[in-house]
């Protein structure tokens, strides 16, 4: 959520800075700006809009700047605007600043600024740091920029990603955190910093991940980070190996639909090495089979698609490993009182590893004493760091701010995670086991003609582009399904979409329909296929232009469906790898065919780091 970019060094800055936002642009893109420091002062360009927009601004400039730092907004305090894009500065505009993250106590710090004679520009809780460094500055003792970041950010309640410009250091780009991620490197002209890896990967690919409350110094010529007493320390380098084409579209018209392509990589990605003569393993889990077989409870806590992972994952565990399985929003489970015991088990599920809700309910599951496992595409993310134990997802860089290849990722590491439990209980047999890994492998070749028929959704988004609603449905697995269907349309294509467990239509939803409404039924072959059929006749019977996912071969659907998406057969234990491809492909061609950027929805943001 925002995103932040800083180069000093013997290059132009702004090309520098405009690359890294144009990369970190799916962390928000409501606005954007550059603070540019030239002959011992500092310039300030914000746009409103995409980092595009910003460029074209720019290019009538012809600034001459090596030092500058950069920022890409998702709003949070203040509504979309110049005045309230960043950088912000300080009353006397020596001091520039960008932010990732909320600063909670902000309305006090600035009523005392006010009353102290500093003046405001923006509506936005990041201004009061520019006016603290200011302050800080004017200290008789003549503070370095990095002192007077780090007595600013002492008074600081909330979180924060930094980097901080004084005209009076030419040169000096200072950075510091707290739970929002900073990173910053080196190569041959410079230094760099960054909220996020991507935007660093074409510079270097060795990379500092700053630990919270470390401060990061950088010139042209070096880069030293310290801790919170500013002792300076050496931060190990973490090396990525991401291929580029993950920041590229490869030849796709968007992120999104390159996504949904790599989706059997993903899978294959994700199980690789983890069935060794005959018995599956995760080490990085690091936790015993005997450890395993004690674990009486799980929690699965997530946010958003990541949810929908979890969602799926809990009929698994409940079903292979035969251990009670709960899944909470991590919003809602961190005001909770959970049952957690030494023998719960959380496995906090979140693509980036740095969603604000789901690391915060799992340090909260943490101190209640629970082994904490972290589901994640993001190495050496929060969530990976603060876990017990962490499962990769391997998807590589996600840009689209729908989650498609992750999400997968995700379900096929809870089903590894559920086999793991089943196995370390004995509640499946090992040949059992092996059987279930082999039809996990077998969903990336499945899922590869689904993609090779990817035109088949065309007529059923044609058939509900203009509605203004919809409802998804589905039972079992199916009702898992439905909800991250649903989510897909709605964030996408900003059409109104709802999931019910197919069961519920009857007590209330059922109201919705009428001549055309479109109803999404996952109505693949499975233990309650039938029960679906019944459900899809309530529906067509009150006029209901139905759309269903079903499995090849199956004639029977096609009386009972307006548009059939035919899927290959897999068991009902992994339909949602199989059946959530074409309802994430349905959601795309809805949304371009509605007129959407499928990359970049409004109003939403890659990660979110904020409560
Ligand atoms: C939707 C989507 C979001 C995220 C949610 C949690 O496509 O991507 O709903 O799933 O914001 O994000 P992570 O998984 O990063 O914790």
């Amino acid at each position: 959520m925002c995103g932040i970019v800083g180069y000093t060094g013997s290059r132009q800055a702004q090309e520098i800075l405009l690359q890294g936002l144009a990369r970190l642009e799916y962390r928000g893109y409501d606005s954007a700006g550059v603070a540019l420091e030239q002959a011992g002062s500092i310039e300030v360009v914000c746009r409103k809009g995409k980092v595009e927009a910003l460029a074209h601004t720019l290019s009538h400039f012809d600034f001459q700047s090596h030092c500058g730092i950069g920022h890409t907004r998702w709003a949070t305090h203040g509504r979309p605007s110049e005045a309230n894009a960043h950088p912000h500065t300080s009353c006397a505009g020596d001091v520039a600043v960008v932010h990732n993250g909320i600063i909670e106590n902000f309305a006090e710090l600035k009523e005392g600024l006010i009353a102290r004679g500093h003046q405001f520009r923006s509506e936005t809780d990041t201004e009061v740091i520019a006016h603290l460094v200011e302050e800080a500055l004017e200290d008789p003792s003549q503070p370095t920029l990095l002192q007077a970041v780090a007595q600013a950010t002492e008074v600081l309640i909330g979180s924060f990603g930094l980097a901080v410009l004084w005209d009076q250091e030419p040169g000096t780009v200072v950075a510091c955190r707290r739970d929002s991620p900073i990173v910053v490197g080196r190569d041959e002209t410079g230094s760099y910093v960054a909220s996020d890896i991507i935007a660093l990967i074409e510079a270097t690919r060795d990379v500092m991940i700053l630990e919270d409350n470390q401060f990061a110094v950088l010139t042209p010529d070096s880069l030293q980070c310290y801790n919170q007493d500013l002792e300076p320390i050496s931060v190990p380098l973490t090396t990525i190996d991401w291929a580029i084409d993950g920041a590229e579209k490869g030849g796709y018209p968007d992120f999104m639909l390159k996504e949904i392509h790599e989706q059997p990589r993903v899978i294959r990605d994700t199980l690789a090495g983890r069935l060794i003569n005959g018995a599956l393993t995760i080490d990085e889990l690091e936790m015993t089979p005997e450890a395993l077989n004690l674990v009486d409870r799980v929690y699965l806590i997530a946010c958003g698609t990541s949810y929908h992972a979890a969602l799926i994952a809990k009929n698994l565990i409940e079903a292979w490993a035969r251990i009670p399985c709960e899944v909470e929003v991590a919003s809602e489970f961190r005001y909770r009182d959970p049952i957690i015991t030494p023998t719960t088990l959380v496995v906090a599920i979140s693509q980036s590893g740095e969603t604000a809700d789901t690391l915060a309910a799992l340090r909260d599951a943490r101190v209640k004493g629970a082994h904490v496992f972290g589901i994640t595409n993001v190495v050496g993310s929060p969530v990976a760091r603060e876990s017990d134990g962490v499962i990769y997802t391997k998807a590589n860089k996600e840009i689209a701010v729908a989650s498609t290849k992750s999400f997968l990722g995700q379900v096929v590491s809870l089903t590894l995670l559920a086999l793991l439990l089943a196995q370390s209980k004995g509640t499946l047999t090992s040949g059992q086991i092996r059987l279930l890994f082999k039809e996990l492998v077998d969903t990336a070749e499945q899922v590869e003609t689904i993609l090779s028929r990817e035109a088949q959704v065309e007529p059923a988004a044609r058939a509900c582009k203009d509605a203004t609603s919809a409802l998804f449905i589905g039972r079992g697995m199916g009702a898992a399904i439905s909800q991250e269907g649903a989510l897909k349309l709605k964030e996408i294509s900003y059409l109104h979409a709802e999931a019910y467990a197919a069961g519920e239509m009857k007590h209330g939803p059922i109201a919705l329909i009428d001549e055309g409404f479109p109803v999404i039924a996952i109505a693949t072959k499975s233990p309650v296929y039938e029960k679906v059929l019944s459900n899809l006749q309530e529906a067509k019977a009150r006029g209901a232009l139905i759309v269903a996912i079903a499995t090849e071969g199956d004639e029977e659907i096609a009386s009972y469906a307006d548009q059939v998406i035919y899927i290959p057969k897999v068991r009902d234990a992994l339909s949602p790898i199989t059946a959530s491809v074409p309802l994430q492909l349905l959601a795309r061609a809805v949304a371009l065919q509605r007129g959407c950027d499928v990359d970049q929805p409004r109003n939403l943001a890659k990660s979110v780091t904020v409560e």
